[in-house]
């Protein structure tokens, strides 16, 4: 019964541009049955998963076209506050800048493997890389009976999206949603969330493709602290010559790269905050076309 319910909810998506909106901000399914409760229905994972099945044949998703193959262009990064129109974006960032108190601190550092950190250095161009790389991603593709939230090798660090039972949780969605809008009037488009990640003092997320979504990210990437206690970069593998690029950190940067699927285009990169600070990344799906919405006199760093 409640799968019927939960499709009800996914038609009331349709209808409704408060929940649409709100829909753009959540990237986990436990922030969508969060949602339906809100809004008064009651479903859980199983029914959500029956529902979608259904109601993603019976209302085919919206495809962009297919734009024209540009020459390759990897990366920019920008100062968020030296981009014009950007002002409510970086006054917004600050909320969505939290501290679950549901997470489990404790779990989190004893999860810390230096063995793993340490392939941070291996370039995946490296003959050794993809039987060390199978061996860390096993835990994710084959988890044991007790994984828990810091199970995953790959991934030394919290999603935010998936802590949705703390105080704090309804009002950082009012702020996601908020910047989804502020972000659609900048853009002049539609605007998703891709993910909300919080990295600790030593939190690492190890060598990943971003394959299953290709297009055009934008990073909003933020720390508590101006410096101090560490490093934090950002590592790419330039996918033509496999050069390996570092790029190190500070407050406010706003990232772009595109996600491309063909063995050959895949763009490897990795994320480390070797510090003592803390550091927060908010992804986003922007359009192909996000270069020309943006203003021409902000020069990237
Ligand atoms: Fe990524």
């Amino acid at each position: 019964m409640s799968i019927q319910t939960c499709t009800t909810f996914l038609h009331e998506i349709l209808s409704s541009t408060e929940l649409r909106q709100q829909m753009k901000a959540v990237t986990d399914t436990r922030e969508i049955i969060e949602l339906g409760r809100k809004y008064g229905y009651i479903f859980d994972m199983q029914d959500l998963i029956a529902a979608s099945s259904s109601f993603n044949q019976e209302s085919a998703p919206h495809q962009p076209p297919p734009t024209e193959q540009k020459p390759a262009f990897y990366h920019y990064e920008y100062d968020m506050e030296q981009i014009r129109g950007f002002e409510e974006i970086v006054k917004e960032l600050e909320n969505l800048k939290i501290k679950p108190p549901t997470v489990d601190m404790e779990r989190y550092e004893q999860s810390f493997r230096t063995d793993d950190f340490q392939f941070l250095s291996l370039s995946p161009a490296d003959p050794a890389f993809e039987g060390r790389y199978k061996e860390i991603m096993q835990a994710h593709w084959e988890p044991s009976a007790e994984a828990h939230e810091f199970s995953r090798r790959d991934f030394h660090l919290v999603n935010l999206d998936q802590h949705i039972n703390h105080p704090g949780y309804e009002a950082y969605l009012e702020a996601k949603t908020r910047m989804i809008s502020l972000l659609e009037a900048f853009f002049g488009c539609e605007i998703r969330f891709s993910g909300s990640m919080w990295y600790p003092p030593f939190a690492y997320r190890l060598w990943h493709t971003n394959e299953s979504q290709a297009g055009w990210r934008m990073y909003l990437i933020d720390f508590d602290t101006p410096s101090g206690g560490g490093r934090s970069f950002f590592r790419y593998m330039n996918p033509e010559n496999k050069e390996i690029v570092t790029l190190e950190e500070r407050p406010k940067i706003a990232r772009f790269f595109k996600i491309e699927q063909a063995k050959e285009k895949l763009f490897w990169h990795c994320i480390a905050n070797a510090s003592m600070r803390n550091r927060w990344s908010f992804g986003f799906i922007v359009p192909d076309n996000w270069l020309e919405r943006f203003p021409q006199q902000d020069n990237p760093i």
